[in-house]
């Protein structure tokens, strides 16, 4: 499973990158916004420290128009996603830009239907958002079952499903169980996925113990 974090925030994205862990990067307008910088600023400087997928979001809503944002977009350099909301124009702009070879990472998927639609105008990625649909009661992760059920149904659809809006570590290895491609993680999550108490509890013991050795391995050669 592809690991993505799911930030604007270019320090947290060198300290993760520097993880050798960090296979892409996913912005949405909020990410933006919150980062309080121009948006071609930091999608290039992210670029410039993460090699793998870097979604960048269109704020445009109607065809022409999500075509001249890609444009600008897909300039700032070659692994840019132009990443496009699940609408008719949305879809219809992500086959003319998967036609030109540009990736589209198409958001905002709540439903199988959406994401088959997704994958037959040639998405890159499609995003179904699980935490936003436990927040409203339904099972999110059931949706992502289902999008891997049907896109190994028709090997021809290329699509990666692309885990979003994740809350916690059980969603990650929930969707790695299911076969999920990718997951795009906040910060938080990610560097919880490093955490138990086993193991923190396990390196003390073994620390303690090896300080009675009085060894330092460097200098036993
Ligand atoms: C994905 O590309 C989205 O940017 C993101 O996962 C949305 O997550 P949220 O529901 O926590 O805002």
């Amino acid at each position: 499973m592809k690991f993505f974090v799911d930030t604007a925030d270019i320090a947290e994205i060198r300290a993760l990158a520097a993880s050798g862990l960090l296979d892409g990067v996913t912005t949405n307008p909020t990410l933006i916004a919150k980062s309080g910088r121009r948006i071609l600023d930091v999608i290039a400087e992210i670029c410039s420290v993460v090699p793998g997928p870097v979604s960048a979001e269109v704020a445009a809503t109607e065809y022409e128009q999500i075509l001249r944002e890609a444009d600008v977009l897909r300039r700032i350099a070659s692994n840019v996603t132009i990443k496009v909301p699940l609408t008719p124009d949305g879809l219809r702009a992500c086959r003319r830009l998967a036609d030109q070879g540009v990736m589209v990472n198409v958001t905002l998927c709540f439903s199988a239907a959406q994401a088959l639609l997704a994958a037959k105008a040639g998405a890159t990625f499609i995003s179904p958002f699980v935490g936003r649909l436990d927040d409203v009661g339904t099972d999110g992760m059931k949706l992502i079952s289902d999008i891997v059920t049907i896109y190994r149904n028709y090997p021809a659809l290329t699509t990666e499903v692309l885990v979003a809006s994740v809350r916690h570590p059980i969603h990650v290895v929930e969707a790695a169980k299911l076969g999920a491609h990718v997951a795009t993680l906040p910060p938080a999550v990610l560097r919880a996925l490093y955490n138990h108490p086993l193991t923190d509890k396990g390196l003390a013991a073994f620390l303690a113990d090896w300080a009675k050795t009085g060894q330092q391995i460097v200098e036993l050669e």
